[in-house]
Parts: C-alpha cells; structure tokens; sequence
C-alpha cells in the first residue's frame, strides 16, 4: 500500500511538473539587469507547449493504461524470494526450483528460448498461488495484468470437437499478445485435461527458434499446472514419513525422476502424446508436495489475516481437525491441501 503510494506521489509529481511551469527556473530566465522576461519567442513557445502537452499526455497514459515497459513491468527477485519464503507453505522443494528458474530467466538478457515451468501436485498445494506470486512480482497488476493469460482447460477448451477452431484461436492469441509484449505469461491449468492436440499446437512456441514469422517468444514464460504426478509425489513424501524422515529433508532429486517418468507414462495426463518431454521443451518440473495439517493451520492463520481479522489459532485448529486427511488411520496428508480453507472458516468464525 505504501510502495503504491510512493510510486502513485512519485508520478503525480511528474504531471504537476509540467502544470507549474511558473515556478520552475527552466521555465523562466533572468536577464542581466535582473528582470524576468519570456526566455522564448511566441513560435517557440507554442512549439514547448505542443511538445510539453504530449510528453505529459504520454506520461499519463503510460500512467493510466499498462504498457510493456518498466512502468509496469519489472522484476522483483527479493520480492519473490520475500513472498515464497513466507507467504508459501511447505513447499520447500518448488520454492526453491521456482526462485532459481525464474531469477535465472529474468536476468538472462538473452535466453534462448521462453521459460517453460510444469508445476505438478496434488490438489490445493498452492501451484496457482505460486503462479500468482510469479505475475506479482513481474507484472504490477499481478494476475490483472493484460499481458498475464490463463487458460483452464474445461473452461476454455471444453468441446473435443472444436478442437480446430481452438488451435487457431490459442495461436493466434499467443502470437498477437506476444507481438504485443514479448515478455507476456500464458498460465495453463488443468494441462492434464488439455486435448494432446492442443498442447502440440504451442510446441513451436516453446522451442529454440530465434523467431516465429518475425515474432520471437523468447522472452516469454509458459507455466503449465496440473495433478499428473501428484501421486508419485505423495508416495515419495509418505514414505519420508513413514521412514521417520523430516520433510525438509526431500530433494527434488527424490522427486524429479519418479516425477517426469510418470508424467510420461500416463496416458491421460496429456504430456504422454506429446513430444514436450521428448523435445526437452519443459526447463523445469516443478513438485508440489501434499500439505500437512501444520501447513493448514498456516493457511487458516493467514486467511484469517486477509479477512481483516485477528489470527486465532483456536478457531482454526477447530476448523483444521474438522478436515479430511490421508491415509485414513494415519491422517498424514490435507485431503484438500489449504483449497477449502476460506470457505470452511467462514463456518467457525
Ligand atoms: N502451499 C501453500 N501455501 C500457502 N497457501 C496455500 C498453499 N497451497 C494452497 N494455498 C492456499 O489455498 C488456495 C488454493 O490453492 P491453489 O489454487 O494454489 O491450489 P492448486 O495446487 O492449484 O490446486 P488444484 O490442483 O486443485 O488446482 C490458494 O489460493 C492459497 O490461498
Ligand atoms: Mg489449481
């Protein structure tokens, strides 16, 4: 809110500043014998007016509407770091695979090919949290931004028969906003869902190509979301729980192979068909592990907070026992990971 101010006086200095001409010294000059006089002759006044008034004009409507410059889009790498240390829970592993991959893309002023992250998990982890987090801390406007797209699936893509009509549609779109803005966002939800053929259709975009039609996708980021290794990923931490290991301890090592290999070798997780894999088009998998009841309590807490409250650790261990875990008898695992938790709240408040 602060920073928003400061960034918002900071700007509104800047229209002042053509508006006070009077008081500025560039806008008026001594002559030797001390007497202000109008430094420019009518033409050229009227010329620095012109030129003042769209500067200004500019400046506001830089000010007004997002444009793909520093204005509004800028990388914060403390930021992300700051937000993915405490605002993300449990997810140590994708955390860190995050910050480095996109820190690395970000400062790399010439990659050779767009970031293409696949984030995978069991449900409500916080892999459309941690996307949110990544357009925050990229684009001003967050997830608002026009130059941050979401796709989900069943909602964009949810007839099999249209099947062509989408390609076209998605190509065009990707092209033309990355025609725009070279450094836009196309987050994919629900890849497990996406018809292979549609996923083939980005392939290109995805790619090493310096440029598509003149267009390059560079500078771009691809964020795919979905459940496919979700399993894997639980079965690899409960048999750190059941190892009596700490949850810190897992590495993505433990996690990657099983990971991609499954991802791969199921046939409805949409990857399978493609070559994404096969291409080495994916820079990252990204594992989302399966929330714990402490991880819970975090998020209640938290959610308490953004509802303007007061964090009761009370009310929301009452609303946490309340939930379901897995396994049944030994209840390791949020059924629902922190997804349900602003809702159910409401009902213990
Ligand atoms: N690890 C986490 N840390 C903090 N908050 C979380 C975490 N996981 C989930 N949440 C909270 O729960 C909400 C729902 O999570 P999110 O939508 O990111 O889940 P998801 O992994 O995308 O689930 P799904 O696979 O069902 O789509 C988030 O908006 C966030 O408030
Ligand atoms: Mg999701």
């Amino acid at each position: 809110m602060a920073a928003a101010l400061t960034g918002f006086l900071a700007r509104y200095q800047n229209v002042l500043y053509y508006f006070q001409e009077c008081c500025r010294p560039e806008w008026i000059s001594f002559n030797k014998t001390g007497l202000i006089v109008e430094a420019i002759e009518p033409v050229s006044t009227s010329l620095l007016l012109g030129t003042g008034a769209a500067v200004l004009g500019r400046k506001l409507y830089r000010y007004l509407y997002e444009t793909c410059d520093n204005n509004w889009l800028k990388f914060n790498a403390t930021g992300l770091k700051y937000d993915l240390d405490t605002k993300l829970y449990g997810q140590h592993v994708a955390a860190q695979v995050i910050l480095k991959a996109v820190t690395g893309f970000m400062n790399n002023v010439n990659p050779k090919k767009p970031l293409v992250l696949s984030l995978h998990g069991w449900t409500g982890t916080g892999k459309n949290f941690v996307s949110q987090l990544i357009a925050e801390n990229i684009y001003q406007k967050g997830m608002t931004s026009s130059f941050v797209h979401l796709f989900t699936a069943t909602a964009h893509f949810p007839h099999e028969t249209h099947i062509d009509k989408y390609k076209t549609h998605l190509q065009e779109w990707i092209r033309g906003n990355v025609s725009i803005c070279p450094r836009s966002m196309f987050i994919f939800d629900e890849m497990d869902k996406m018809h292979p053929g549609l996923i083939d259709s980005i392939k290109p975009y995805l790619d090493f190509y310096e440029n598509l039609n003149g267009v390059s996708y560079r500078q771009a980021i691809f964020i795919f979301l979905s459940n496919a290794g979700g399993e894997k990923i639980v079965e690899v931490a409960l048999n750190f729980w059941k190892d009596g290991r700490e949850r810190e301890e897992i590495q993505l090592k433990d996690l990657e192979t099983a990971l991609s290999l499954s991802v791969f070798n199921n046939r409805n997780s949409g990857f399978w068909h493609t070559s994404l894999i096969d291409k080495n088009l994916v820079d990252f998998f990204v594992p989302f592990l399966p929330l714990e009841y402490k991880h819970v309590i975090q998020c209640g807490l938290a959610e308490m907070v953004s509802k303007g409250r007061a964090p009761d650790k009370e009310v929301v261990e009452m609303m946490a026992r309340d939930l379901n875990y897995f396994p049944k008898e030994e209840r390791v695992f949020s059924m629902q990971g922190c997804k349900i938790i602003p809702a159910r709240l409401d009902f213990y408040i």
